[in-house]
């Protein structure tokens, strides 16, 4: 059973298993959950099933906590894709932040429908991203 919660004292470098599909280099569990915590907000969404113990899916978001927000990270585990987990994980997000001006994300051209479904605009963008930062970075 796939249950929601921002509350990440229970989570274990082990349970982030299987993230980052696709990336030649990706962070390791220990630097994912240093992610979840340092984030403004996360949610997980867990697989609290006896035999798995898993997260199948987590969201961040960054903030200045007054005008602008950013949601660095969404994923959701490919054996749990299209089960509604990113909606859900998109709404849990986002609710709450009505109050800011911008909440902002980069995405790939064809994700762009899918996060106009919670209100968002397509854009254009710049971003500067350091491969070799992901070797270098230990979580405190
Ligand atoms: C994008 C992602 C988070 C969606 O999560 P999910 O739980 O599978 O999505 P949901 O079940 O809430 O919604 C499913 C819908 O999203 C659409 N969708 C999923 N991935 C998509 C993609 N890469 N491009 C376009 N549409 C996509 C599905 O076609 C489906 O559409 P439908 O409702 O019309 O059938 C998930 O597919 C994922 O983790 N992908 C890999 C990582 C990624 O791309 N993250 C986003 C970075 S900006």
């Amino acid at each position: 059973m796939i249950r929601y919660t921002d509350d990440l004292s229970e989570v274990r470098p082990d349970m982030l298993r299987g993230f980052f599909v696709g990336w030649p280099r990706h962070p390791s569990p220990a630097q994912h959950l240093a992610v979840l915590r340092g984030s403004y907000r996360a949610v997980i969404a867990l697989d609290d099933t006896a035999d798995a113990d898993l997260i199948a899916g987590f969201v961040t978001m960054i903030s200045d906590g007054v005008l602008t927000a950013f949601i660095p990270w969404l994923e959701v585990l490919p054996g749990y894709q299209d089960q509604g987990i990113g909606t859900e994980l998109m709404r849990r997000v986002l609710a709450g932040t009505e109050r800011f001006y911008s909440v902002d994300l980069v995405c790939d051209a064809e994700l762009v429908p899918y996060y106009k479904r919670f209100g968002m605009l397509g854009t254009s963008g710049a971003v500067l991203r350091r491969p070799d930062a992901l070797e270098n970075n230990t979580p405190l």
